[in-house]
């Protein structure tokens, strides 16, 4: 299987060396990027080959993933169509808000076409992918986008009106983590613990609080009601984050980014 990426930034560099780490070889993998710089690394790590031009990485290509921003998406998608010409390989794009009908009306109805969502925990292998074929896409080729993004993370199948809801609690919520993360150092440094160590606990404790709700079969709350001794400490802090909103404020700051996410895709 004959992989191609047009685009090879930040995500892009994720996901093949994901790819790579999980055992496809590098020689199977082409990448296209405008700048040199980034293709020379990749090429360096993960043993890719390297084209010199769209038309190029495009030719003989299996499977090719468009990983460019969506406003460099709208520039090329003409010209991507007319390099794959009659050809058939199955396209994924991972452009943030760039629809199915978009790629569709881009690129031809008659191609098999993925939108995928990856996040920026790919970094570490660790992304909550979300993917939503076309019509043409057969079940054959749902297994290979599984097994593409498996190797970054995890990878759900979701209806593409769901997009916007996934986009929220796997695409926008990581900041959301990050924040939490770094506001329960902060109290902790101004209690005396030194940032980085405070850190590094505050983010492990929350990695294994992940995997016990994943992992345990018990709902969050009742998770919540085991760390709450009746009387004791935790229970003042749970009681004090409720009486403060942390619910509610939580609510609210998903309401507001899918809010703006449709304004944005109603101005399109
Ligand atoms: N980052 C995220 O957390 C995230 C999450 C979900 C989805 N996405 C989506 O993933 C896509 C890539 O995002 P990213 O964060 O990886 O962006 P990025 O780091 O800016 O990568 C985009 C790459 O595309 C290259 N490029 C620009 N024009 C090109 C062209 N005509 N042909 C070939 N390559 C070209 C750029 O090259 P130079 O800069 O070297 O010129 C750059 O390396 C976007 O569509 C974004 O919406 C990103």
């Amino acid at each position: 299987m004959k992989y191609a990426f047009i685009g090879a930034g930040n995500m892009a560099s994720a996901i093949i060396k994901g790819m790579v780490k999980s055992g496809i070889n590098g020689s199977n993998i082409t990448v296209f990027n405008t700048s040199k710089a980034k293709t020379d690394v990749l090429r360096a790590e993960c043993g890719v080959d390297v084209a010199p031009s769209q038309k190029a990485v495009i030719d003989k290509v299996d499977v090719l993933i468009l990983s460019v921003k969506p406003q460099v998406l709208d520039k090329i998608i003409e010209t991507v169509k007319n390099d794959i010409g009659n050809r058939k390989p199955l396209i994924i794009s991972i452009a943030v808000g760039k629809t199915i009908e978009y790629l569709e009306t881009g690129l031809g109805a008659d191609k098999a076409i993925v939108r995928v969502m990856p996040n920026i925990n790919a970094k570490v292998l660790m992304s909550t992918s979300g993917y939503c074929p076309n019509s043409v896409v057969t079940e054959a080729q749902e297994k290979i986008v599984e097994g593409l993004f498996e190797t970054v993370g995890t990878v759900t199948k979701i209806p593409e009106g769901m997009f916007s809801i996934f986009g929220v609690i796997a695409g926008s919520s990581p900041a959301f983590a990050y924040l939490y993360i770094d506001v329960l150092a902060r109290a902790a440094q101004r209690a005396g613990m030194p940032k980085k160590q405070a850190l590094e606990i505050a983010a492990n404790t929350v990695l294994g609080s992940a995997k016990m709700v994943l992992e345990s079969d018990e709902h969050p709350w009742a998770l919540v009601d085991q760390v709450c001794s009746p009387g004791g400490t935790t229970i003042e802090g749970i009681y004090t984050l409720e009486e403060n909103g942390f619910e509610s404020t939580i609510v609210k700051a998903f309401d507001a980014v899918l809010a703006k996410d449709k304004a944005i895709q109603a101005k399109k």
